[in-house]
């Protein structure tokens, strides 16, 4: 029997976004972050914009959170919390330069009709750190969220959930490193993670897509997939041809003005699981 390409489903998803009406960079939390180079907020919302049609037109739901002026990343909504089954557990941010994005998350899920909504005890940078992938929940540590967060979003959700140490700071979110495909499949970087943490890695997901260095490097893992189209940074050229060959479709995206946040796609998107 030749191999055969699984035939890959998408599920429709609702996700929460933010445009970025007020990006800049003018601080420096993460590697990527250079507050000399100058941006382009204009060509960012267009960016933002082209992300934004491309779920509509994909068939997905796309709420909208609204941009707070001196909140340069709340576009980057992934980060803003983790939503399982109806109940949002919100960001505690590391940085206090974020921390004002943790009230408007609990506003927004208070004012849509979330049946449980809790601010996280612990620094938890909600699924920039913290994706769920199926039954479980693989949750990152080792630059933002507290590992003590695993445990919450544990006792919250009751679901199993994973930690994977990241020990690259250009790496500092599992979202940068790791991404869910469908429920039980998964792509990611390897050398992003502690050497027990690959080992658990690879005896969860024997079958996982493997990307190499020059596809990390620009953010090729901060992808989104709704289980067969999967958005990621265009640059991401040989990893988009690896998906394809799993039956995936690739949606390559210029995010090239958001990259210079630190964050991609995924960043700039949280999935919203209602009960
Ligand atoms: N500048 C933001 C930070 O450093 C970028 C966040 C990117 N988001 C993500 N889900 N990885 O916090």
């Amino acid at each position: 029997m030749p191999n055969r390409t699984p035939e890959r489903t998408a599920r429709p998803r609702r996700f929460l976004m933010c445009r970025p009406t007020h990006f800049t960079v003018d601080y420096a939390i993460n590697p990527w972050m250079d507050p000399e180079r100058p941006t382009d907020t204009a060509l960012a919302v267009r960016q933002w914009e082209h992300l934004h049609a491309l779920y509509r037109r994909l068939g997905h739901t796309v709420e909208l959170i609204a941009p707070l002026p001196g909140l340069p990343d709340m576009v980057y909504t992934a980060n803003g919390a983790t939503v399982l089954n109806g109940r949002a557990l919100v960001a505690t941010f590391r940085h206090p330069q974020r921390a004002g994005e943790s009230d408007a998350h609990q506003a927004w899920f208070r004012a849509h009709g979330y049946r449980e909504v809790r601010r996280a005890g612990h620094v938890n940078e909600g699924e920039g750190d913290l994706l769920v992938a199926g039954r479980r929940v693989l949750a990152g540590t080792g630059f933002r969220t507290d590992p003590a967060a695993h445990a919450e979003a544990r006792a919250l959700f009751g679901v199993q959930v994973l930690s994977l140490t990241l020990v690259d700071p250009r790496f500092y979110h599992l979202d940068t490193a790791l991404a869910v495909l469908d429920d039980d499949h998964v792509m990611y970087y390897p050398a992003a993670f502690s050497p027990d943490s690959q080992a658990l890695l690879r005896s969860l997901y024997p079958d996982a897509i493997l990307a190499g260095r020059a596809d990390a490097e620009v953010f090729g893992l901060n992808a989104v997939s709704d289980g067969r189209n999967v958005l990621l940074p265009e640059p991401a050229r040989a990893l988009a041809a690896q998906l394809a060959e799993h039956g995936y479709e690739p949606w390559p995206v210029d995010v090239s003005e958001l990259l210079k946040g630190g964050g991609g796609p995924k960043c700039c998107t949280l999935e919203l699981r209602p009960a």
